[in-house]
């Protein structure tokens, strides 16, 4: 996590600086700095606390310098406090540093600098950078670098200023986003690329290990071997980031109510009249039918949306389908071979564990497809395929139109697959087709719920909430659960409403709050008797259910009524009003909605 950003160039570098901190705090919010720098030496200034802590302190300071680094911090270690944030000054002031990823070795590194007498000021990885490259700096800054990178393990993008060089920015990446910006006469880094997009579309991609020089006029990068390479600058096609919230209190209640028109975006330049269109798979195989087995592999919400779609396409593919952690795949030496087709979910595109299970992957020779919403993102460009969602840009912490965009992908990504493997009659097929047409629609109406607010904020003050479901009803409880606990910071737990009775029904007392999802056709009975479990133990249940199955639970205390909706597309209906409903508990606490404590948007350390 952790966003930096730097700036070389013929204008003066803090408000830029800042600028796209702000663009950046999504990565992390404990802590902001800057480092400036002239002939003068560096000039640091780093604050705890949101960006607008660091605004205010940079306020009262003259910074004319032209060429700055900056940072906003995920705390990794060192909890947040002004000496534990960037930038990192080595001790005689020659060198700042900001730094996103992990030093992994820190410590032996910390060691061995403090016998040779450098003093720490700081409890992070990140500080020893700093040192190292004073020790062993003789005038040559990039050789410096190289010298020290070869004592670093982990992950890491540095930013690097050195003060005999106040007209150089130095840069380097290592299993960490990095993006350099081309302007005219002024280059810039950043961990994203829409910090980037008010200045420049010109940017380049760094490789693995490369180290960059940037001045004003003039990028030079050289692979991890040290020697020059060229690479190309490529045009971003994407829009700047919408900066502000319009007429919304929160950027999250903005993303909500975006929903259908983020999967009309994502859904209709694939829907066809007669069918499902996916050109971006065409050739990846010959025939599908060799596909012999699908491994999805996310994190967080992107986990609960490819768990929602594991149930559509076993059921419409026949395909065994696997739904894993990224943390867990990544080193659980899976089977995989060039017929089982891996599918890596992510908003982002640059979440640590989701790339490297790609990585993993790939190198046990099996073909990934990638479902992303940041074009441009390292997981996009590293998958063999790349099925874009088209949610737009995504402010808030807590994710919302970009699960629902993931879900709404993978299941257009299943009818086309049944489709391409004849597993769908022609009737089955016209269905499903227009339950994909619908959707926008049908989740507009999902948005529409009067009593949603009422019931929050009576559930509000509860210590505990439970969801339970079955199928992709269960799929949906586990989405909904994170999204109560990330913003609200009540307890949830999911459950498969069939497990519940297996342990941890022992935890239900008079008046646990358990919110039912009961919108899968089929097995409303079943789930019913759950209910009626939870009940029994004095619970006080909310169902969530559809129009056609509402009159079921008519008896079951709150009900909330959703359109009716097909399995393929019930994970999005049925979402929808349980991040209303976080929303709405999370604002009756009076909690900081889009930056909830201790998360960042874009997890890119392990
Ligand atoms: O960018 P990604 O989709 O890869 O992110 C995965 C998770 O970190 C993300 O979904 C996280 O769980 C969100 N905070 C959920 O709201």
């Amino acid at each position: 996590m952790c966003g930096i950003i730097g700036y070389v160039g013929n204008k003066p570098a803090a408000p830029l600086l800042l600028q796209g901190l702000a663009r950046l705090e999504y990565r992390g919010y404990d802590s902001a700095g800057l480092a400036v720098a002239d002939w003068g030496g560096l000039t640091v200034c780093k604050r705890q606390g949101r960006l607008a802590v660091l605004e205010e302190a940079v306020k009262g300071l003259h910074l004319p310098q032209t060429v700055g680094i900056g940072h906003t911090r995920w705390a990794t270690h060192g909890r947040p406090s002004d000496g534990n944030a960037h930038p990192h000054v080595s001790e005689s002031g020659l060198f700042a540093v900001v730094h996103n990823g992990i030093i992994e070795n820190y410590a032996s590194l910390r060691r061995e600098l403090e016998a040779d007498g450098v003093v720490f000021r700081s409890d992070t990885d990140t500080e020893v950078v700093a040192h190292l490259l004073e020790q062993v700096y003789d005038g040559d800054v990039k050789t410096a670098v190289f010298t020290v990178l070869s004592r670093l393990t982990g992950a890491y993008a540095l930013g690097i200023l050195c003060a005999d060089r106040p007209g150089e920015l130095f840069a380097v990446c290592k299993a960490s986003p990095l993006v350099i910006g081309v302007g005219a006469e002024e280059q810039f880094i950043a961990s994203d690329v829409t910090a980037l997009l008010p200045y420049t579309r010109q940017v380049i991609w760094p490789a693995e290990g490369d180290v960059v020089r940037l001045t004003a006029s003039d990028c030079i990068l050289w692979d991890a071997t040290g020697q020059p390479v060229c690479r190309q600058a490529e045009q971003v096609m994407m829009e700047a980031m919408a900066a502000d919230k319009g007429e919304f209190p929160h950027f999250m209640l903005k993303e909500i109510m975006e929903q259908p028109a983020a999967l009309e975006a994502t859904l209709a330049p694939h829907l066809t009249d007669t069918g499902v269109r996916l050109e971006e798979l065409e050739g990846l195989f010959a025939d599908w039918r060799q596909v012999h087995r699908l491994v999805i592999v996310a994190c967080g919400s992107a986990y609960h949306a490819g768990t929602a779609a594991k149930y559509q396409l076993e059921r419409l593919t026949g395909l065994p389908t696997e739904v894993d952690l990224a943390s867990e795949f990544r080193y659980r030496e899976p089977p995989l071979n060039p017929y089982t087709l891996v599918v890596v979910v992510s908003q982002s595109g640059e979440t640590a564990d989701t790339l490297a299970a790609l990585r993993e992957a790939k190198r046990r020779g099996a073909p990934v497809v990638a479902v992303v919403n940041v074009a441009g993102s390292t997981i996009a460009r590293e998958s063999d395929r790349v099925l874009h969602t088209q949610a737009g840009p995504e402010v808030a912490v807590a994710t919302t139109k970009g699960y629902t965009t993931q879900v709404a992908m993978l299941g257009l990504f299943a009818v086309w697959l049944a489709h391409k493997r004849g597993s769908l009659s022609a009737v089955q097929g016209t269905s499903l087709l227009h339950a994909l047409q619908a959707l926008p629609a049908v989740a507009a109406r999902a948005l529409e719920q009067p009593h949603l607010c009422r019931l929050a904020e009576k559930l509000a003050r509860q210590e505990q909430v439970y969801f339970i479901g079955r199928n992709t009803d269960y799929a949906v409880a586990l989405e909904a659960a994170l999204k109560l606990k990330e913003i609200s910071y009540i307890h949830a737990e999911a459950y498969a409403a069939g497990e519940l009775k297996h342990g941890t029904i022992s935890l239900i007392e008079e008046g646990t709050p358990v919110v039912a999802l009961a919108c899968h056709r089929g097995l409303q009975q079943k789930l019913l008797s759950n209910i009626r479990e939870v009940t029994a133990r004095g619970a006080q249940v909310v169902t969530v259910t559809t129009e056609e199955q509402a009159p079921l639970f008519a008896e079951e205390g709150e009900v909330l009524i959703l359109p009716d909706t097909p399995p393929l597309t019930a994970a999005v209906v049925e979402a929808i009003p349980m991040q209303l409903f976080a929303y709405y508990v999370a604002k009756a606490r009076g909690c900081d909605i889009d930056k909830p404590r201790n998360l960042a948007k874009s997890v890119t350390v392990e």
